[in-house]
């Protein structure tokens, strides 16, 4: 077994153990990056440990000058319980120990309590400290949301018969809402990424251009673009593919917009048009990673909850393209 210093061959091969010890869970790290910024500024070194060719444990490793910091600590899943992480962290220690650093911190995130209990047994201690965190590169979480390793829910919902609909002006001047029969791909990704990214929308980032274009461009399917001041704003999509239930498949104001009062604007015209339609049953989705304030938009303009499902959350899920930095 060999302790060496990363090299830029083994990037793969680290970001898999970092994905596989559950360590990428948040979908703002970007463990490429990560990578690069601690080895170009000379911020850093990464330490891995090598088994008959093999990356088992990885730990990076750097100081600020006054306290040592260490990142990243993973054992590879089959290979933890044999003394590595122990391995791995005194190495990482005697290195900033001979640099002169008098304390080594190190962050956990707070739902691993297993990290925790290794860190002790190894002489760490819980601080009683608070993190405080501010970023400066302006990536956010959604607003209203912590990250966390909390299930997704989604609460599937319907409403049976036309209800009266409120009548709402939106905060917004020349504002128009048109149909966009002949959408094109390029615009409706566009569209879908604008409104959705803050959400963590992915299921039609997964499409080919043909399997999203015989969607988009089906008859039953229509998609509905507002303008504010001349601009894309919002849009929903109707999905009568299944009549008679018409499903509101997507629905959002783009962040830009958001505060106008134009989201129940929309959906009282999306409701509007589903109704002149005259379907059985009008229905619609939202999971907790959507806008906190959906959900209750929706059970104000009558629809019912039916069904809640727990899906994994889109970092989960090893089918996605995570491209939300
Ligand atoms: C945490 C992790 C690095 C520990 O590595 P490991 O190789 O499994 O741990 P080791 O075999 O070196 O264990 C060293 C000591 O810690 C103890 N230990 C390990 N995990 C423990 C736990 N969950 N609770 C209490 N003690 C633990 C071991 O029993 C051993 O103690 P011993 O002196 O009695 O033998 C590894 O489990 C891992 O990669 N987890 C996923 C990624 C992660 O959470 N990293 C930390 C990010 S902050």
């Amino acid at each position: 077994m060999k302790l060496r210093n990363y090299q830029d061959k083994d990037e793969a091969a680290v970001v898999d153990l970092w994905q596989r010890a559950d360590l990428m869970q948040n979908p703002l790290k970007d463990a490429r990056k990560d990578i690069a910024f601690c080895l170009d500024g000379g911020h850093g070194e990464i330490l891995v440990l090598e088994d008959k060719g093999e990356i088992v444990a990885t730990a990076m490793l750097g100081q600020d000058g006054h306290r040592g910091w260490v990142y990243y600590v993973a054992v590879d899943p089959d290979r933890q319980g044999q003394d590595l992480g122990r391995r791995i962290m005194r190495e990482a220690e005697d290195r900033l120990k001979a640099a002169g650093v008098p304390k080594v911190h190190l962050m956990v995130r707070g739902s691993n309590t297993q990290a925790v209990g290794f860190y002790q047994r190894l002489g760490y201690k819980v601080e009683p400290v608070t993190l405080l965190s501010h970023r400066l590169d302006g990536v956010a979480l959604p607003v209203g949301h912590q990250m966390d390793d909390g299930p997704v829910i989604v609460t599937y919902l319907e409403m049976l018969a036309r209800g009266s609909l409120p009548h709402i002006v939106p905060k917004a001047r020349r504002f128009a809402l048109m149909g966009a029969p002949d959408i094109t791909v390029g615009f409706y990704r566009y569209l879908y990424d604008a409104v959705g990214r803050p959400w963590y929308w992915t299921d039609r980032k997964k499409l080919s251009e043909g399997d999203l274009t015989a969607i988009i461009q089906h008859e039953a399917v229509e998609v509905y673009v507002l303008y504010v001041g001349g601009v894309p704003a919002g849009f929903f999509e109707l999905d009568a593919r299944a009549m008679p239930t018409i499903e509101l498949a997507y629905f959002g104001i783009m962040p830009d917009f958001i505060g106008l009062a134009l989201g129940p604007y929309l959906l009282s015209q999306a409701l509007d048009m589903m109704w002149q339609r005259e379907p059985d049953r009008v229905i619609v989705n939202t999971c907790t990673l959507d806008h906190p304030k959906a959900l209750p938009m929706y059970q104000r303009f009558g629809f019912n909850p039916y069904r809640q499902e727990e899906v994994p959350a889109p970092w989960q899920d090893a089918d996605n393209t995570l491209d939300f930095v």
